[in-house]
């Protein structure tokens, strides 16, 4: 059984008494036992006091960025031993924005990744192609190489302590989402391209889509096959759309 799971994006918005009130209100209305992993993402600053408000519930907690050194002079950059200090679990890594605003390569996202196993963290490895890669029908090229470039440093075996995340570009914060059979496509050649390395690994691997996903879109996706839950920005800052988007989750799937 693979593990489903929703996972809140915040992004940098929102204050600290916002966030507060956020994670009350989704603390308050998840249900533990819908067998979906719920993980919240805020910025940072608010990592620790948010830990502390999820202590003792189903909620678990994940940070949006981590530094691939260890310790030492990397001034503004927060290591993967910190982020597990404060209680996190998850770990995004290589989300788009990094990669086109901060100029995060390939190979940096894959050391990202490393430094969070390293330190117990569960990186969610971000993936995704651009409109124009779409367009020109370079999807699977652009997603095989960012899978790739991670394979090369983490053996392919880490990925049993790893969630990927399919991101296409295109779709985020834009209101247009990838179709369910869009999203099923790049999700079957993801797994595809894990189990030409190793099968299990391959099937065990939970696979989100993120990307305009909402309270009324999210059960189609899904529904899919080789989509595993998601991992959803502007949705998550509001409670009541988040709880429907963990809730949207169907009965595991083998
Ligand atoms: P939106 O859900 O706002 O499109 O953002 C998706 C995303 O980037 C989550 O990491």
């Amino acid at each position: 059984m693979r593990r489903q799971i929703v996972a809140g994006n915040w992004k940098m918005h929102g204050s600290r008494a916002e966030a507060t009130q956020l994670v009350d209100s989704i603390v308050a209305g998840f249900n533990g036992g819908s067998g979906v992993d719920c993980v919240v993402c805020p910025p940072f600053v608010y990592l620790h006091e948010v830990s502390r408000q999820l202590r003792g519930t189903a909620v678990q907690l994940g940070a949006q960025d981590v530094c691939a050194e260890a310790q030492g002079a990397f001034t503004g950059e927060v290591s993967a031993a910190m982020l597990r200090d404060v209680g996190c679990q998850y770990v995004l890594v290589g989300h788009s924005e990094r990669r086109a605003l901060y100029g995060e390569s390939d190979a940096a996202v894959a050391r990202k990744f490393a430094a969070a196993l390293a330190r117990g963290l569960t990186p969610i490895l971000c993936v995704g192609e651009l409109l124009a890669e779409r367009e020109s029908g370079r999807t699977f090229e652009i997603i095989g190489r960012q899978l790739d470039a991670v394979m090369a440093v983490s053996d392919v075996s880490t990925l049993a302590r790893a969630v990927i995340a399919y991101e296409p570009v295109w779709a985020i914060g834009t209101g247009l989402t990838a179709s369910p059979e869009q999203a099923q496509d790049v999700h079957a050649f993801v797994r595809g391209r894990i189990a030409a390395r190793d099968a299990t690994i391959a099937a065990a691997v939970p696979l989100l889509y993120g990307g305009s996903v909402k309270a009324g879109n999210a059960a189609e996706l899904f529904a899919k096959p080789d989509v595993d839950g998601g991992l959803i920005g502007g949705a998550s800052l509001k409670a009541e759309e988040f709880l429907a988007i963990c809730a949207a989750v169907p009965a595991r799937k083998s």
